[in-house]
């Protein structure tokens, strides 16, 4: 009887395979507006030369000043080794990236030395084991100039959005629902909610970007092809938290599996049709559209940005990766491009004000607290509101 069950557990956790996805910014030109090529070549190098006995296929790819690791492997989350030999591919970027004088070269590697696991330390981090189907289609979604949260709107849109995704009315799989792991990354806490019973719960959350990001997207366990699966991770690292100052915009990354009882292909890339305002932009300060586009397209230049997503399109097999597809390099894209161009050109007017600029509140980590401390010692008391202060506080003690 164990050893039916040791041999389940065995045929189990061989069938079971990790997709690790870990992006960095290690240096860009002339600003942060794009990767050099020959740092991306020298991390692919260090790559192909030291995971022969970790990964069964990676694939390297970038978005303005960020590298990304896609890696495959059977190793599970967490997983030492990967995280390893992706922080040590950054490192031996780095060091080319210093040669050439980039600019910020190293800037996401904010710990000097690899205890083990890859989180906090700087890069963002989405990996999820999975079981892998017949056939195993996944996209992944690259954002620049922004953070986390601004996957909370496109992520709930495949998942949650009958408008959107007409899979959740038709495809009895869908029809379900699924399970949203929403976390508060200023508490440090995470809560899961299922849909459709509680999107209104979902969405008084993740409205607040900044503060609640979906991490993780489950099918329910009543899912009669992939019950209880993981099938969207995001990168939810925000680099202020580590580093204590503004060094970055946190720039996430997302994995979305796709088709058969999933968001199809379509609905997943459908979200990103109407350019939606994200934070980020210039100095990690501003709000602006998120423009879908193609890979030739992923360098910022306009004001840094504007924030943009790219996303490449794979299939999964035996270990080894098919693709990828360049998916919003497609016409049909235009339209949202020409929109987010609009937008740009609106919220630019506005200069130094808000809403284009972000909040105080968000703006605590940048370099303006720094000037506002220069001017404090320079405010007087404003006498009318002083003595209604005084006034109150007689009436309070009355
Ligand atoms: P599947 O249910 O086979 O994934 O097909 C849905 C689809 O792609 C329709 O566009
Ligand atoms: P990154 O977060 O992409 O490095 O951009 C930083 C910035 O300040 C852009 O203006
Ligand atoms: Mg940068
Ligand atoms: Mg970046």
């Amino acid at each position: 009887m164990i050893k039916v069950i040791k041999a389940e557990t065995y045929i189990c956790n061989m069938a079971k395979v990790t997709i690790s996805h870990i992006k960095a910014d290690i240096g860009s030109l002339p600003g942060h507006t794009t990767v050099f090529e020959p740092v991306v070549d020298e991390v692919r190098k260090y790559i192909r030369e030291h995971s022969s006995s970790i990964l069964s296929d990676f694939y390297i790819s970038h978005i303005g000043d960020d590298i990304q690791i896609t890696m495959i492997h059977d190793g599970g989350i967490d997983n030492e080794e990967v995280h390893r030999i992706a922080w040590d591919a950054f490192k031996a970027g780095t060091a080319v990236a210093k040669s050439y004088g980039l600019y910020g070269a190293g800037q996401d590697l904010l710990k000097d030395a690899f205890s083990g696991n890859i989180k906090g330390m700087g890069p963002g981090v989405a990996e999820m084991e999975i079981t892998p189907r017949k056939s195993e289609p996944f996209l992944v979604y690259m954002m620049d100039k922004t953070e986390p949260g601004s996957f909370n709107y496109p992520i709930f849109k495949m998942f949650a959005d009958p408008y959107n995704t007409p899979g959740l009315v038709i495809d009895p799989n869908m029809h379900e629902g699924f399970t949203f792991e929403i976390w508060d990354i200023v508490a440090g806490k995470k809560i899961e909610l299922s849909t459709p019973e509680s999107i209104y719960d979902i969405l008084a959350m993740i409205g607040s970007k900044s503060k609640y990001v979906i991490k993780r997207v489950y099918t329910r366990d009543t899912h009669e092809k992939l019950p209880d699966e993981n099938v969207a991770v995001i990168t939810t690292d925000k680099l202020s938290f580590i580093a204590g100052e503004y060094v970055g915009k946190d720039d996430p990354a997302a994995i979305v599996r796709i088709q058969s009882g999933l968001p199809a292909s379509g609905e997943a890339m459908e979200a990103f049709s109407y350019p939606f305002l994200v934070s980020g932009w210039m100095r990690g300060s501003f709000n602006g559209p998120l423009m879908p586009v193609g890979m030739k397209d992923s360098k910022m230049t306009r004001f840094d940005g504007p924030p943009r997503v790219v996303c490449l399109g794979f299939v999964l097999k035996d270990g080894r990766l098919s693709g990828p597809v360049d998916m919003f390099d497609d016409p049909a894209f235009d339209g949202a491009r020409r929109k987010a161009g609009e937008i740009a050109d609106y919220v630019r007017r506005m200069g130094p004000f808000e809403p284009h600029r972000l909040p105080d509140e968000e703006m605590e980590y940048t370099t303006l607290p720094k000037i506002l401390d220069k001017l404090k010692d320079r405010f007087k008391e404003v006498d009318s509101v002083k003595k209604k202060k005084n006034l109150l506080s007689t009436k309070d003690t009355d």
